[in-house]
């Protein structure tokens, strides 16, 4: 008799985007007049860019040829990734990072949810709400938390509210925690964190031996020169933070699947404490590597060759292109809805705009608003937390005129 994981069955629904998915393909399927514009996810639509097209079509060119054929590569990734990434996203930011900090994967999600392999059971996790939900579910999954309750969290966690009130900057908890989630510029609510915030938050990680996971996936949309793009432009960050990357928003890469993350060898997590002692600390760095290069071959030879241009003169101008579209798509419908009454957030350095319903309506009413009656798909806040009721998520990843139409339709509600 094979046991399962039983963590698995305390989980709520299915996962965000599939769930979407499935009502707006029901709705296509009983309206196929309907001209659907997606929103919801954030996934790119752009074509890649130029430069990292070239790369990996000369990256296929020597896997055809046996003097250049590789096989398997190292399990952190090739050095010429890892060291333009060290240079370009960290050093030149004054960030003391080394190019063997650096560990490529096949995507941020994956790392997000696989770093929990390496922190044994029992840890105190901080998320804020509402969240990215991959950093709730993987919790889940792993046995860090109870069951879901009535109000649709689960027990255990400690939920750290967002909301307009604080800025979407929620405070620092009250008690310890041991993991803390932090996402900036934010997915759902598109809001950065100032030096400052970000500088509070590693000093609370330093006194009480916790360890922040910084997701920035969204870091290229930043444009205010006073907010940071890496934990580590953060003193003392090396000793309590790893931070998560990835190509998808950054280079249009959602379907090559690309990303990375930084181990620094500073950190340490800790062997259970015997009654009354401290835990012996031992190097996460090390237990990192032993994961990656166990269960984990590499990303693809060609994947690497085409993110390794998005460092080269012509791929960085060509990416800033790309980012500045999605950027102005963002500026549009931040400034088309607030025009047509909505409240919008976000939008100004990330590539989500979170909008509040109006006359009070659910998430997920909102939702179906917008999809039956202007054939927009949104993405319900209450998806991402409990905190996240009463607000809807749009993606500015779309073509302009699909933004332009999108906002026409919208405002005419
Ligand atoms: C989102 O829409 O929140 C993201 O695209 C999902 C992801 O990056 O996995």
């Amino acid at each position: 008799m094979a046991l399962i994981n039983e963590n698995y069955l305390k989980l709520k629904a299915g996962y965000l985007f599939p769930e979407i998915n499935r009502r707006v393909k029901a709705f296509a399927a009983a309206h196929p007049e309907a001209q659907i514009i997606r929103m919801g996810i954030g996934d790119v639509t752009e074509p890649l860019p130029p430069a990292v097209v070239d790369a990996m079509h000369r990256g296929v060119d020597d896997l055809a040829k046996r003097e250049t054929f590789h096989g398997y590569g190292p399990e952190q990734g090739y050095d010429f990734l890892r060291e333009p990434i060290a240079k370009n996203d960290f050093q030149s930011r004054g960030c003391d990072i080394a190019a063997d900090e650096v560990f490529i994967s096949d995507g941020s999600k994956c790392d997000v949810g696989n770093i929990l392999d390496i922190f044994g059971p029992g840890n105190r996790i901080a998320i804020t709400d509402p969240v990215y939900p991959v950093y709730v579910d993987t919790n889940v999954m792993q046995g860090n938390t109870g069951v879901a309750t009535q109000k649709g969290e689960y027990e255990g966690p400690l939920y750290l509210c967002a909301t307009a009130e604080n800025n979407f900057t929620p405070d620092l908890p009250k008690e310890r925690v041991d993991i803390i989630y932090l996402c900036y510029p934010n997915n759902p609510t598109g809001t950065v964190a100032t030096r400052e915030t970000l500088t509070k938050w590693v000093e609370y990680a330093r006194k009480n031996n916790s360890i922040i996971f910084f997701d920035a996936a969204y870091e290229a949309y930043i444009s205010d020169p006073n907010i940071p793009h890496s934990i580590y432009e953060i003193a003392g960050a090396r000793e309590c933070a790893i931070e998560f990357r990835s190509f998808s928003k950054l280079a249009g890469f959602t379907g090559v699947r690309c990303g990375f993350t930084v181990v620094p060898k500073s950190l340490n997590g800790f062997t259970k404490p015997a009654a009354s002692a401290v835990g012996k600390p031992v190097p996460l760095y090390n237990l990192w590597m032993r994961r990656h290069t166990t269960k984990f071959n590499g990303a693809s030879y060609i994947t690497q060759v085409g993110a390794a241009a998005v460092y080269t003169d012509a791929g960085k101008a060509q990416v800033r292109k790309l980012i500045d579209f999605y950027k102005e798509n963002a500026r549009l419908i931040r400034e088309g809805l607030t025009k047509a009454g909505l409240k919008v957030y976000g939008a100004e350095n990330a590539p989500y705009a979170w909008i509040k319903t109006p006359d009070n309506a659910t998430s997920w009413d909102y939702f179906d608003t917008l999809l039956t009656k202007v054939n927009v798909v949104c993405t319900p806040g209450s998806g991402f937390g409990t905190a996240g009721e009463g607000y809807i998520r749009l993606s500015a990843f779309n073509s302009r005129a699909n933004v332009e139409e999108a906002i026409k339709r919208i405002s005419k509600l």
